[in-house]
C-alpha cells in the first residue's frame, strides 16, 4: 500500500521472479509515474497498480491471499493495518513502514516540506499472521 513511483513494488515483483504484485495508489499522477516505470521495465504484467483509496481497493483484493503485505503509505491508522493483516495467508508476513509519523501529525509535517524532508520515518513493523 502506498505505490508512490512505484519504486518498492517493482523491488518486490524483481526479487520475487514468480510473484505478482498488487499495489494501490490514491494520487492520479503517482499512478500515472508507477505505471510508466512498470511499462520501461517490462513489468506491468506482475504489477497491478491499484488506483483509489487504500481501505477502498482493499475491500475489493481476496482475504487471506497474500504472503507479503507492505504498507509504505504515510502514516499506519488502525484501519488500513488491519485491511493489510486481514489480505495476508497464515504464515504471511506483514511490513509496516513509517511508524513514527503517527496519524495525527502527518498533515502538518506534509504542510511544511522542510519538516517532511527532515523528519524521521523511523521505525518499521514486522508480524507474521497465525
Ligand atoms: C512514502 S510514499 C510511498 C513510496 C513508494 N513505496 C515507492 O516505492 O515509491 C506514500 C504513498 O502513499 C500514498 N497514499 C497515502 N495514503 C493513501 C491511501 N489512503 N490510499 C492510497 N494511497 C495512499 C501517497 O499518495 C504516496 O504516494
Amino acid at each position: 500500500m502506498g505505490t508512490a513511483l512505484g519504486y518498492s513494488a517493482l523491488w518486490l515483483a524483481h526479487g520475487a521472479p514468480n510473484a505478482q504484485v498488487d499495489t494501490i495508489e490514491s494520487d492520479p499522477e503517482h499512478v500515472r509515474i508507477a505505471r510508466q516505470h512498470c511499462i520501461d521495465y517490462q513489468m506491468s504484467n506482475r504489477v497491478h497498480i491499484h488506483h483509489g483509496d487504500a481501505l477502498t481497493v482493499l475491500d475489493g483484493l481476496d482475504p487471506n491471499a497474500y504472503d507479503l503485505g507492505f504498507f509504505d503509505g504515510l502514516a499506519p491508522t488502525p484501519q488500513l493495518v488491519s485491511g493489510l493483516y486481514q489480505r495476508l495467508r497464515t504464515g504471511g508476513v506483514l511490513v509496516c513502514a513509517n511508524l513514527t509519523l503517527g496519524p495525527h501529525n502527518a498533515d502538518d509535517l506534509l504542510a511544511d516540506p522542510d519538516a517532511w524532508l527532515a523528519h524521521s520515518f523511523g521505525e518499521t513493523a514486522i508480524a507474521v499472521k497465525r
